[in-house]
Parts: structure tokens; sequence; C-alpha cells
């Protein structure tokens, strides 16, 4: 990518290191803004459209925040329903027609690949801000961002990412991330809902050693960061496979004080039961501090694509 201004923001799988590590440094320099400590009218006069046709809290405030706290303006979409998609207009006409409005758009649909469909027919950079269970690029990138805050580094360390591997998408985008750095992985999951294909093989020609298994007790005693995610019950067809898998792993104060107290423990949240609430407690539950880096890391995004910093 090297020059971001203009770029859309679609997977993670296109990054370089020092596309990351670029994101990285312009984040932590966004910081001050994310906490409310300064403020900024860095992106004053300039307009993000906020489409989403899926659900969503964290994600979708998050981008009108750091938009708004730059100075700039919001306008926003969010169900199908009341979009002209319901009309049964296709994404790339919606994409032409909101171009019109907006410097640049961000996306939420629940069909993978659909938001690089906007992408391609859209002249102002789009983001996307999760496609089914494709990808959620701007998740994983604050929770790499997180990943570096909490731990120094993210060379050496060991990271179980626990759940649902095969419809999460934070954990797609997450590993091809992770990949270009010396990290160790642990893949826990039950066997059908093990990360896809497209994923390990990627890990594999990037040359990172990972291992998968349906045992978390076990990586928990070699973890130093712990990625716990939602079974995702929107993407099952049966609701008895689902019922199934709810309730298969739950991360438990006890359980992370038996192995290792200084665990730091991740969620891209919502959480449904994984984590328990004594979970909380620990000094290493990152989960509430990923929102407030992921509005840095959002701040850093929109302003590098719109070719502000
Ligand atoms: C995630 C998502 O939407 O994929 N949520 C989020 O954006 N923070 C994870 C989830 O919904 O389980």
């Amino acid at each position: 990518m090297t020059d971001f201004k203009g770029a859309d923001i679609l997977s993670t799988k296109s990054f370089s290191k020092s596309d990351i590590e670029k994101i990285v440094e312009v984040a932590d320099e966004f910081l001050p803004y994310a906490k409310k400590e300064k403020s900024s009218e860095l992106l004053k006069g300039q307009v993000l459209a906020s489409l989403f046709y899926e659900p969503s809290t964290r994600t979708r405030l998050s981008f009108e925040t750091a938009m708004e706290r730059l100075g700039g303006n919001v306008i926003t979409v969010t169900g199908t329903e009341s979009s002209s998609l319901a009309k049964g207009e296709t994404l790339s006409d919606t994409a032409r027609v909101i171009e019109n409005f907006a410097d640049v758009m961000v996306v939420r649909h629940n069909k993978p690949g659909s938001v690089d469909e906007m992408g391609r027919a859209a002249n102002v950079p789009v983001i996307n801000a999760g496609d089914g269970e494709g990808e959620h690029p701007t998740q994983a990138l604050l929770d790499i961002f997180t990943m570096i805050k909490e731990r120094g580094e993210l060379e050496g360390l060991t990271v179980a990412m626990v759940g649902d591997l095969k419809y999460g998408r934070t954990v797609h985008s997450l590993s091809y991330l992770l990949a270009h750095f010396g990290v160790k992985l642990i893949l826990v999951s039950p066997d059908q809902l093990k990360m896809p294909g497209e994923v390990t093989d990627y890990l594999k020609e990037k040359g990172i050693e990972f291992e998968e298994t349906e045992d978390m007790e076990e990586a928990l005693k070699h973890a130093e960061v712990c990625y716990m995610t939602r079974v995702q019950k929107e993407r099952f067809d049966d609701p008895a496979e689902y019922e199934k898998f709810k309730n298969f792993y739950v991360l438990t104060k006890e359980g992370i004080e038996k192995h290792n107290a200084k665990m730091t423990i991740m969620h891209p949240l919502p959480r449904v039961g994984e984590i328990s609430l004594n979970v909380d407690d620990l000094p290493g539950a990152a989960y509430f501090r990923q929102v407030q880096n992921g509005v840095a890391v959002r701040m850093a995004l929109l302003a590098l694509v719109l070719g502000k910093v």
C-alpha cells in the first residue's frame, strides 16, 4: 500500500509490515485526542458516510467519534430496511451515489466481498467495517495496537485465539497482521469451527509457527495473550448447531490465575458469556482498553486515507 492517501482498507492480507507500523505510529499520535485530552480540527470540512447494513454499536460509534473529534462530519445509514438496498439497488450503484456526498465511506455488510465491490465502484476511499464472516481489518489493527501497548512488542509473543475461528472475521484479519511478526499462534476451537484454510495457508506461507487444538486449558499454559471470541450466532443456519457450541469455552478468573495471572486478555466485544465477569478485575483484562485504542486507530486511518497526515 505504502501511500495511504485515497486507498481503500478492505483486507489486512494486502498490508505490508511497514504499512502496519505506519498505522501504529500515527495511531499513537492520535491517542491523546481519542482520550479527549486534546482536540483537533484536522478533518474539518470532510464528510464520512457511515453505512452499517449489519448490527453494530462499537465499530460504528468508534468511527463516528473518531471523525467528529477531529472536526469532521458524519452522515449515516443503518440497516438495509431504511436504505435503497431494500429497493433492490446494487452495492456498486449505492457506492457511486454516496461518493457524491462523502469524502470517505465506512461499510459493514453481511456478505463477504461486498465491501470490496463498493471499493471498486467508488472514487473515494472505502473502509471495510466487517463483511460477513470475511474480514474486519480495523478491529484487527486496533487489536495489534493494543497488544503493543499491553506487552511492549509483538516479536516473540505467544497468542492464543479462542472460540469461533471459522466465522469470526476479526481473527481472520488479525492472523494476516500477526503473520508479519515473529509470533507463535495457538488456534483454539472446536473442530467444526476451525480457522479457514485460506488463513492457515497464509500463516504457512509466511512461516509462522502455529498449532490447532480444542484444548483451551493447555493453551493457557503457554499463551501470553488470550484473544477470546464470541460464537457467531448469526452465521449458523441451524440454531441447534449454535446451541451446541455457544458455551464451549468460558474463560474464568480462576483459570487464568492458575496458569498466568499476568496474561493479557482481549476480546473484540460483545462478549456473551465466554469471559466471566470477574475476569474484569484482573490487570491483564484489556478488552475495554481495546475500545479506547480503537478510536485512535480509526482517527489514524481516516486521517491517512484522507491525506491529512
Ligand atoms: C466483532 C464483529 O462485528 O465482528 N465486533 C466488533 O466489531 N467489535 C466481533 C463480534 O461481533 O463477535
